[in-house]
């Protein structure tokens, strides 16, 4: 032990503290500042723990105390405050620079120490500044804008007043910040991980480290009497079902029998801190007996597979498409090329860690205590059904976090399930808090595409023909299963008119990581196979890729794959608006290349679906005293900026300034069932239900001249209305032809690639991405541009560099997170065409930019340096080796 005494925020400090404490560990423990966050495991990896140590950016996870003596340390709450913010947080905030908000501390830590010691930083001065600092949102584009921001702001150049959006200049379209947003720049934002919970027991989870394996026996004698220890917990201590059922009852909370994936957890031990717990844990003996792995979807189809559930086929969705004759067209056809694309499994890569604490609220005059569980789910309702059902406790709530990111993976419950049960059995707080090594293990993955393809043209260069017989390797456990074929069935044929359509896509069963939701779920992957084959046929056609795509965009009144017919399809305006940046791309590619490098332009297209058939939504209005709005909805907001636009929608509405729309979003016993923060469906589906529900208010104050809650109950009229927004189509496709109801609104983006291929290493270098999009009247712009920047980088990333090997991938690093050293040059094009249906004419945007992105990024390969990359991710040793092959 040392003591040691330092100045933290101003204010001196005498601390008695282990040798090898680190400063993270008592900024959050001992003094309680959580805006430094941790998601790397104290490697030194994502910066999210910067805090300013005498002057200077330090990642205070690798900050020893015995080294600070002395020291001055200022953490993000040391800088400024919600009312009295710095400069820089204004920046931030004003710069649409936090989404989900879990890097920004560290973030502005570390541009706080750039900008004081170098106030008129370039890019590249920035970018070496920030270089530490993970993000997983924005395309670090924001971010960059941010620091300069920054920077004119402290050399009087500009202030926040002039900067900010102000009320004359409206609601729609205005760049108003987010509402959550100073508040994170503050590190006043609470994170689960934040919330401290006096008595609480940490836990620690024994996870399988073989992909199939039956268990043998249990022997956790020893750790049970470990210091500190409460108990250890296993599947017969847990009361309900021990089954997360999202579609399918397969997914134990704690594995009974058997493990299914590297990663399935086993038992868990419960003590007085995360050090004890993990200390008993490893004293605990689980004897597997390993069984055969099916490792990949071939192999469990072959007859003499075993089920990897019992009562369950390892094919558990198989389902064709047919348009037309496509067998018959292509024969007629004067140009077919074919091909087989893989894509891998992928890590969604939120950089907060899938963390829970769940705690016991007194029960009201004697009543059951409640159960109050805080993770990040982003359907609160659905997962606390689960959870009653898995777990047999029915007096429980659940309150939504601030959420660092997510891209899929909260769809379905996690680590909740685990720190419930404990709860439940110990009957205690509990707080479950693991790494982000163990994160990954525990979460669900982006499923692995394995995609035969043909696609046809005739000598006119009118596309013909198509075929895809798509084979999805489901991993272990169902989650959304058939939904990620069903959605890639939905949206096969992406923007084009193809008259003839075979497919069959097939969902199986394997010993690898379960796959769920993640960014675009499904059409990333098919979209993939569609836009490289789209290059091909234009090349054997010996015609321009641009051209070829313009030609064959669909045109109203013709249908998609599933036989819907489409209405408004703006590709057309779109392409146009791309056309001179794609001539100037061209030109310059052209003039750029040389020797080892090559140069490349690359084309991408999607039409990205939302509101699916039978979706439905509901949110409720409150006309409060004041005349403001009180929002009630489950509507999550991971970061995609859900937040502004309830509230903005609200105000447009109803001619009320923002402040006075006051949203409750996060609690389950506050709000109802709006369905899932997925599929890009928010807007749509609850801005939909809000406005409905703000037609009945609006229609009520009217016909009464009432503007306050008391004068509309004078009135006789109630002070809340309840709105709804329910899909008109419904069912699924027809199980023979695939042909059926579709989605009520699309979202459409043109993308374009422009990079640099080193043809000795491989390497790629992404220069410039260029995004067309219409996504219908703009809420917020920057919450609009913020999302189509992220999911182009977030495209890169599964284009080029990322993948999530079990048992190996195991850390940001050998994810290959993308940095900021990574970030290219972006530019959006915003095209305005309202949705009839949407509301105030709105669609959502949040997985646009990953449909198009990586197709595009191969495009361009190939363009640079005429070789092809059939399966993601393009890493530089196969782009080697198709060069060397070629
Ligand atoms: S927690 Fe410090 S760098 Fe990641
Ligand atoms: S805003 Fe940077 S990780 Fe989410």
């Amino acid at each position: 032990m040392k003591k040691i005494r330092l100045r933290v925020n101003g204010t001196w400090r005498e601390l008695i503290v282990d040798a090898g404490t680190v400063l993270l560990e008592v900024l959050r423990e001992d003094l309680r500042l959580t805006g430094a966050k941790q998601s790397c495991d104290r490697k030194g990896q994502c910066g999210a723990c910067t805090v300013v140590v005498n002057g200077k950016a330090a990642r205070s996870c690798l900050t020893r105390m015995a080294d600070l003596e002395d020291a001055d340390v200022i953490t993000v709450e040391g800088l400024g405050t919600p009312d009295n913010p710095h400069l820089i947080q204004e920046a931030f905030v004003l710069s649409g620079a936090i989404q989900c908000g879990f890097c920004t501390p560290g973030m502005i830590m570390a541009a706080k120490a750039l900008l004081d010691a170098n106030p008129n930083p370039t890019v590249g001065d920035i970018k070496q500044a920030l270089r530490r600092n993970l993000c997983r949102c924005t395309g670090y584009v924001k971010i960059i804008e941010a620091v300069q921001l920054a920077g004119r702001f402290l050399r009087g150049e500009a202030t926040p007043e002039a900067v900010r959006p102000t009320a004359a200049q409206g609601v729609m379209g205005v760049p108003h910040p987010r509402p959550s947003a100073m508040a994170k720049a503050c590190g006043t934002a609470y994170f689960t991980a934040d919330y401290p919970i006096r008595g609480a027991l940490e836990l620690a989870v024994l996870r399988s480290s073989l992909p199939h394996a039956r268990i043998v026996s249990i022997d956790a004698s020893v750790a049970e009497k470990m210091p500190g220890v409460a108990g250890v917990l296993t599947a017969a201590d847990i009361k309900g079902t021990n089954v997360l059922k999202y579609l399918v009852a397969d997914r134990p909370v704690l594995c009974k029998d058997k493990v299914r994936y590297i990663g399935d957890p086993i038992l868990a031990v419960a003590a007085d801190t995360r050090e004890n717990a993990e200390k008993a844990l490893s004293k605990v003996q689980v004897k597997l007996e390993p069984l055969p792995a099916l490792s990949d979807p071939e192999t469990a189809l072959t007859a003499d597979a075993l089920p990897l559930h019992a009562d369950l086929p390892n094919l558990c969705y198989d389902q064709p498409q047919i348009k037309g004759d496509a067998e018959k067209a292509m024969g007629d056809s004067a140009a077919v090329v074919a091909a087989r694309f893989k894509t891998q499994i992928n890590h969604q890569a939120p950089l907060e860690p899938e963390a829970t604490v769940a705690y016991w609220e007194k029960g009201e005059a004697g009543g059951e205590d409640q159960l109050v569980i805080i993770g990040r789910s982003i359907n609160i309702h659905f997962h606390l059904g689960m959870l009653q059902s898995a777990l047999g406790w029915e007096n429980m709530r659940y309150i939504e976090a601030f959420s660092g990111g997510q891209f899929g993976i909260k769809i379905d419950i996690i680590s909740e399930g685990i720190a419930g049960a404990a709860a439940i059995h110990f009957k205690r707080p509990v707080r479950y808090i693991p790494g982000i090594a163990e994160s990954m293990l525990m979460t669900s993955k982006r499923h692995a595409f394995d995609m035969q393809v043909k696609l046809a043209a005739d000598a006119k260069g009118n596309l013909t023909a198509y075929c895809n017989d798509f084979i999805v390797d489901n991993g272990a456990y169902y989650s959304i299963g058939h939904v990620v074929a069903y959605r890639a069935l939905l949206m096969l044929s992406g923007s084009y008119h193809i008259p003839n359509v075979s497919a069959r896509g097939r969902l199986v069963y394997t010993n690898n990581p379960w796959g769920s939701a993640a960014r675009g779920a499904g059409p990333p992957q098919i979209n993939f196979a569609l836009e490289c084959a789209m290059d091909m046929l234009s090349e054997k056609l010996g015609m321009d890729p641009f051209e070829f795509r313009l030609q064959n965009f669909l045109k109203p009144g013709q249908s998609k794959s599933t036989g819907r017919v489409v209405k408004e399809w703006p590709l057309p305006e779109l392409m146009e608006a791309m056309r001179p940046n794609y001539q100037r791309a061209v030109k310059e590619a052209a003039a750029g290349s040389s020797g080892k490098l090559k140069r490349g332009v690359g084309l991408g297209t999607g039409s990205f679906g939302i509101g699916g058939p039978g979706d439905a939504s509901v949110a409720a209005v409150e006309l409060d005293s004041d005349g403001g709005i009180s929002v009630y909805a489950a509507a999550a907001d991971p970061g995609e900026g859900n937040d502004s636009m309830l509230t903005q929608l609200t105000a447009e509405f109803m001619g009320i300034p923002l402040d006075r729309v006051r949203l409750h979003t996060r609690d389950t016993g506050n709000t109802a069932a709006s369905g899932p923060a997925a599929g890009s469906r928010v807007t749509y589906m609850i801005g939909n239900a809000l406005i409905n529900a703000l037609e009945q208010l609006k229609a009520a104050m009217q016909e009464t001249g009432a503007k306050t809650a008391q004068e509309l109950e004078a009135a006789g009229k109630p002070k809340r209305y309840v709105g709804r927004k329910k899909n008109e189509e419904v069912g699924p496709l027809d199980p023979k032809t695939g042909q059926g109801p579709s989605f009520e609104s699309q979202v459409h983006a043109v993308q374009m690639v422009e990079l640099e291929v080193d043809t000795e290493t491989g390497k790629v270098k992404i220069l410039k991405m260029t995004t067309a999009v219409d996504a219908g009247p703009v809420i917020n712009p920057l919450n609009l541009t913020g999302q189509l920047e992220g999911g182009m980088d977030m495209g890169v990333g599964f284009a080029l560099r990322e993948e999530y090997v079990a048992g190996k991938t195991k850390d940001w690093v050998t994810f290959k997170f993308p940095t900021i050293r990574d970030s290219f040059d972006m530019e959006v094009i915003i095209r305005e065409t309202p949705r009839p249906k949407g509301p105030l004419g709105s669609t959502g945007v949040g997985e646009m930019c990953m449909v198009p992105t990586a197709p595009a990024v191969i495009n361009a390969i190939r363009n640079a340096t005429g070789v092809w990359v059939y399966d993601l991710p393009a890493t530089p040793e196969k782009i080697k080796a198709a060069l060397a092959a070629a």
